[in-house]
């Protein structure tokens, strides 16, 4: 396992690698990480078509105790989910799919960044490789790999 000191969810950690060998092994996982999230955090999900991404939103909305069904905002471009009152007070999962984003300021314009320095919200965001130069500094990435029929997560 490949293992770097970093900074994840504002503590101290180490860059870790997983592997998940099914869908719902992965949503099992996001559902964890979503657990340690105290609102405000910016999660970018980097990976190529079918890795997984929308897969581990599931997961993270599971977490934090959304009932809705997540689909993926490959045509509206973001979606926001309420969260019913829960004890850390986050309100929103902001889910963006950058992939039809043509330049860095189509996410300005549907509004997206408005969200970024809540701390009441939560946005995670699919492709935002393609949007870097946008992103706030504080945004985390999480990288997956599709690895025939496993996928590795690197957070
Ligand atoms: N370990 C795994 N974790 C997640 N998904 C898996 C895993 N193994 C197989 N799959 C399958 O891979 C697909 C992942 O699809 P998903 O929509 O999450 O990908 P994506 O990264 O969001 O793709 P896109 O870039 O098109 O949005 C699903 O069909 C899922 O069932
Ligand atoms: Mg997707």
């Amino acid at each position: 396992m490949f293992r770097v000191p970093c900074f994840m969810f504002r503590v101290p950690c180490y860059m870790s690698k997983i592997i998940t060998h099914s869908e719902k092994e992965t949503i099992k996982f996001a559902a964890r990480l979503a657990k340690q999230l105290k609102g405000g955090e910016i999660i970018g999900l980097i990976g190529d078509l079918g890795a997984g991404k929308t897969v581990f939103v599931k997961g993270l909305a599971k977490g934090l105790g959304i009932k809705e069904t997540i689909t993926s905002p490959t045509f509206v471009l973001m979606k926001v989910y309420r969260l019913s009152l829960n004890q850390k007070k986050i309100k929103n999962l902001v889910h963006i799919d950058a992939y039809r984003i043509q330049s860095s300021e189509d996410i300005i314009a549907i509004g997206a960044s408005e969200y970024w320095q809540r701390p009441d919200t939560i946005t995670v965001i699919e492709w935002a490789d393609k949007i870097k130069t946008v992103l706030h500094r504080q945004a985390k990435f999480i990288k997956f790999k599709i690895k025939k029929e496993a996928r590795e997560i690197e957070y």
